[in-house]
């Protein structure tokens, strides 16, 4: 018999994490919408114990207590942008409505895995956890772009910042790339499976992260600023979580696809797909069971660091995973093997579209348990508030 302590004790922890994030928000803002593209705060306070209830409440068969928050707080958006949701906040129900919920869910919910833990299987224990996870990060780069009077910060600190360093071209050796879990090997999202390799032909790779200076020359050459740039007083600044600060340049910049694509083919360069990035970064030693100390990563700061900041890797590359996503020039599409989970079926299928493209690595906002290799992140091409970062590849 599985007793779920280990889960119970992470999602308690995930529950922690995205209460103190809730709990930075001014009252007076939680019907805001910071980004146009997505619902307004006061469906994320709601939709995490929603989406609970729905996936674990129904596995451990208990009755709905409030079926329209069930369905108003089930799912979110991802319009394109031609596409902006128009409701109101007039539309929404009152905070404590939305709060009585949480706390009627969540206590109805450890009772019952109180009473008979083995009645929710340890892989939906994994779902609702990882899904908290990946919306503590989601909702940090929602609240990045709340006004900063919106926000009342923790103690928080910025990391120093120099000049952009020199980047070199690393040559990494042809060779096999592992993609993708194993079944039976630990929990994986349905866009994880199934496992195979690729042979990758020889490629060389920057050792760094394209720098906010190096985007700099490009901007000065005619290129529209990423968005977390802002101009105060005829100078650049990075817009960070809490403060503006006058732009880092050794510091990754955080960019769209599209910029990415852009900035690249205007170097005569490219971005690697996704098997060439697993090449890269877990041929080159970044396991599963690499500790990722030395790395921004696992809520350790609200911003990046410089890009120079940690140690390389094997082949010589530095920060595959760590200080921002990375873009692949890959589309996100389905492994063979592919298989929907029975219990969530669009979490990856309904973004099979051509629209979105693969990401790789992890951010500073990201969660310790999705840095393993074979967990994929995608996003629209033109989206452009995430914590994204690329660098260069010349095949
Ligand atoms: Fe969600």
């Amino acid at each position: 018999m599985t007793t779920n302590a280990e889960p119970r004790q992470s999602l308690a922890q995930a529950r922690a994490q995205t209460d103190s994030l809730f709990n930075l928000v001014d009252p007076a803002a939680l019907y805001e919408r910071p980004i146009p593209e997505r619902h307004r705060i006061i469906f994320y306070l709601g939709h995490l114990e929603a989406f609970d209830w729905n996936l674990l409440g129904r596995a451990l068969d208990m009755p709905a207590f409030h079926a329209a928050f069930d369905h108003l707080f089930s799912f979110g958006i991802d319009p394109g942008s031609g596409d902006l949701p128009t409701d109101q906040p007039a539309d929404w129900p009152e905070v404590d409505e939305v709060r009585d919920y949480n706390a009627r869910v969540r206590g109805a919910l450890d009772a019952a895995l109180d009473l008979a833990p083995s009645n929710a299987p340890e892989e939906l224990m994994h779902v609702a956890i990882e899904h908290r996870l990946m919306h503590a990060e989601t909702f940090a780069y929602m609240l990045h772009h709340l006004p900063f009077e919106h926000k009342v910060p923790p103690a928080f600190s910025v990391a120093p910042s120099g000049p952009a360093p020199q980047t070199r071209m690393v040559e990494i050796p042809a060779g096999p790339a592992t993609l993708g879990r194993k079944h039976g090997d630990g929990f994986g999202w349905d866009n994880e499976f199934d496992q195979h390799q690729v042979e990758v032909p020889a490629f060389s790779i920057a050792q760094h992260k394209v720098t906010n200076g190096d985007y700099l020359e490009f901007v000065k050459a005619a290129a529209a600023a990423p968005h977390f740039w802002i101009c105060r007083e005829g100078d650049w600044c990075y817009h960070g979580m809490f403060e503006d600060i006058p732009l880092p340049l050794d510091w990754p910049v955080y960019v769209s696809y599209e910029q990415a694509q852009a900035y690249a083919r205007w170097k005569g360069k490219s971005l690697p797909t996704e098997a060439q990035f697993h090449r890269a970064a877990y041929a080159g030693g970044l396991g599963d069971h690499a500790d990722f100390a030395g790395e921004n990563v696992d809520f350790r700061s609200w911003d990046p660091e410089p890009v120079t900041a940690s140690p390389p890797n094997r082949f010589g590359v530095s920060q595959l995973v760590g200080n921002g996503w990375e873009w692949t020039a890959t589309p996100f599409e389905p492994f063979a093997g592919f298989q929907p989970f029975e219990f969530y079926p669009g979490y990856s299928a309904n973004f099979f579209d051509g629209q979105h493209y693969v990401l790789k690595g992890g951010s500073p906002r990201t969660a310790r348990c999705l840095l393993r290799s074979s967990f994929r992140n995608w996003f629209r091409t033109a989206y452009p508030y995430i914590y994204a970062t690329f660098r260069l590849l010349e095949n």
